[in-house]
């Protein structure tokens, strides 16, 4: 294995879409389709609701549909959940996993997320594993140390195994319109390949390491561009599918 070739762009949809949004996929299939050859991977992990059908509209174009979190068991009494299986079989290839979101709103730890973790690879889905530093622990110069503990906490063994995705989101940049400088993207980048090789060996040089926080079709390109950005994770752009387009063309 070596270092990533292919970008991946993928788009969180968090809890937007009902059926309407379905036309913006089926908008996306047609640009996309309209443009072969891009260098890009191409994801939409739309809410639950909508995989089944998003995963229809895939077929036969070149993107593919993920999750946004799964259970760490793979069935069983726990009223709302989904499981790795489930999302397999609605036509998922991917799961975020341990969004901040998820951590913030539903009390994930890192432990939670490894679990969750092993559930994805086991499932047969590849898991995207978000980590971020929230302002305060980036004044404090905390920053490097909180992702180091969140990947370590986060990644389990087994992810060696398997394709790896990390997703880099510092937390005051999501939806804020604020983004980290090229600087601190490429430093944390940097920081985060170190520690993945030093812990997984060429599975950790093969890993895509993306960015999200605020990605939109005017900064995509000067991120993209950065060293060890192998791709982004990419939220309120991706509702709309000329600016998820855009950034994918930037890729
Ligand atoms: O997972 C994507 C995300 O948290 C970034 O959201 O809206 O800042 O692109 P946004």
């Amino acid at each position: 294995m070596s270092t990533p070739t292919r970008p991946l762009i993928a788009g969180n949809w968090k809890m937007n879409g009902t059926d309407a949004a379905l036309d913006e996929l089926a908008r996306l299939k047609t640009l996309l389709g309209e443009a072969p050859g891009l260098a890009a991977e191409v994801l939409v992990c739309p809410p639950s609701t909508l995989i089944h059908r998003a995963a229809q509209i895939a077929e036969g174009s070149d993107f593919r549909v993920g999750g946004q979190d799964c259970h760490w068991l793979a069935s069983g009494a726990h009223t709302g959940d989904i499981s790795a299986a489930m999302l397999l079989d609605a036509g998922a290839s991917h799961v975020i996993l341990g969004h901040s979101e998820r951590r913030a709103d539903h009390g994930e730890t890192d432990a939670i997320v490894r679990e969750k973790t092993k559930a994805a690879l086991a499932g047969g889905l590849v898991p995207i594993v978000c980590v971020g530093e929230t302002e305060a622990e980036r004044v404090e110069g905390r920053a490097n140390r909180v992702i180091a503990e969140q990947l370590a906490g986060s990644l389990p063994d087994e992810s060696g195994a398997g394709p790896m995705v990390i997703a880099y989101e510092p937390v005051w940049a999501i939806g804020t319109g604020r983004t980290a400088t090229l600087a601190d993207i490429a430093e944390m980048h940097a920081h985060m390949r170190a520690l993945l090789v030093e812990r997984f060996g060429e599975a950790g040089r093969a890993a895509r390491l993306l960015y999200g926080g605020s990605v939109k079709p005017s900064n995509a390109a000067e991120i993209l561009a950065v060293p060890d950005v192998d791709g982004a994770l990419v939220g309120g752009a991706s509702l709309m599918a000329d600016d998820f387009f855009s950034i994918v063309v930037a890729a």
